[in-house]
């Protein structure tokens, strides 16, 4: 499998303060990778670093994506190289239309973005300000309308099924396996992903209730506490200790193999 992202022993400050403290992480082409944590652990500094946003700033480690080292890039080069984000939280832009920013953003044509707005109920929504008076749930499809004119090869994901109700998560989770060029048939209510080749993209997916692993396959799961990755595997089973015994016990099991 070819490798897509590599980071390599990341350290990234905030302000003063170091957030993350030496990430190693491996995304491959075709990968869906889970990151779990605490609020506050570093998983927003994590996307924003590889997206090389302002105020991150990296002191040691490297990012290369296909093949080529970006640390020190700008944001849109990165972009125009093919990684996008949605945001966490992003913020009204008052004055443009989203019709118009998913027009800047499209490399398909003006067809796709009908269609694609139909996919994801938000036809009426190209006529109004990005992100003005959007609902929660309007915000997260919003993001992933523009991801999918996009159609970056890495997709960061930052909880993109947070304040969203239950009927639309499914309706982000196909819009997201659509944008990573997944075919998913559901068997025994799980998810069961079938890669289109040719279409096949990565992704980085920050999740905290694990619902959206419900409509979208992860291949792997790490959980990031106190800017440190201190767990990788099997994202269910990493969901399901979480579950149960919380952040603490990954934290536990880590300094348990370290020391
Ligand atoms: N601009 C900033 N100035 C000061 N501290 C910041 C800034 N941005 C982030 N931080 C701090 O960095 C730490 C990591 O924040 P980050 O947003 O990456 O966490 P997170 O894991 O995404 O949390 P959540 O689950 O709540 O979204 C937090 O303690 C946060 O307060
Ligand atoms: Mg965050």
């Amino acid at each position: 499998m070819k490798k897509l992202l590599e980071i390599i022993d990341l350290h990234v400050m905030v302000g003063d303060k170091e957030i993350l403290k030496g990430i190693d992480l491996e995304v491959n082409t075709g990968e869906v990778h889970a990151l779990f944590g605490p609020n506050g652990s570093g998983k927003t500094t994590l996307i924003s670093a590889i997206m090389g946003f302002g105020g991150y700033k990296i002191t040691k480690g490297k990012i290369i994506f296909s093949g080529k080292e970006i640390t020190d890039l700008p944001p849109y080069e990165r972009a125009k190289l093919g990684i996008g984000i949605s945001f966490q939280k992003p913020p009204p832009v008052n004055g443009v239309k989203l019709k118009q920013l998913v027009e800047l953003c499209a490399r398909e044509n003006g067809r796709l973005i009908e269609r694609y707005a139909k996919e994801l109920n938000l036809t009426e929504h190209l006529e109004r300000e990005v992100n003005v008076g959007f609902s929660g749930g309007e915000v997260k499809r919003s993001e992933l309308l523009q991801l999918l004119v996009q159609s970056p090869q890495m997709v960061l994901l930052d909880e993109p099924e947070s304040g969203v109700d239950l009927e639309n998560i499914a309706l982000i989770g196909k819009a997201i396996n659509l944008l990573l060029g997944r075919k998913v048939e559901p068997k025994n209510g799980r998810p069961i992903k079938q890669v289109l080749k040719e279409k096949r993209k990565s992704a980085i997916m920050i999740t905290h209730t694990g619902h959206i692993l419900d409509y979208v396959e992860a291949d792997y799961g790490h959980v990031l506490v106190g800017g440190k990755i201190v767990c990788g595997g099997n994202p269910r089973e990493i969901l399901h200790t979480i579950k149960e015994y919380g952040y603490n016990e990954c934290y536990r099991c880590f300094t348990k193999e370290e020391g």
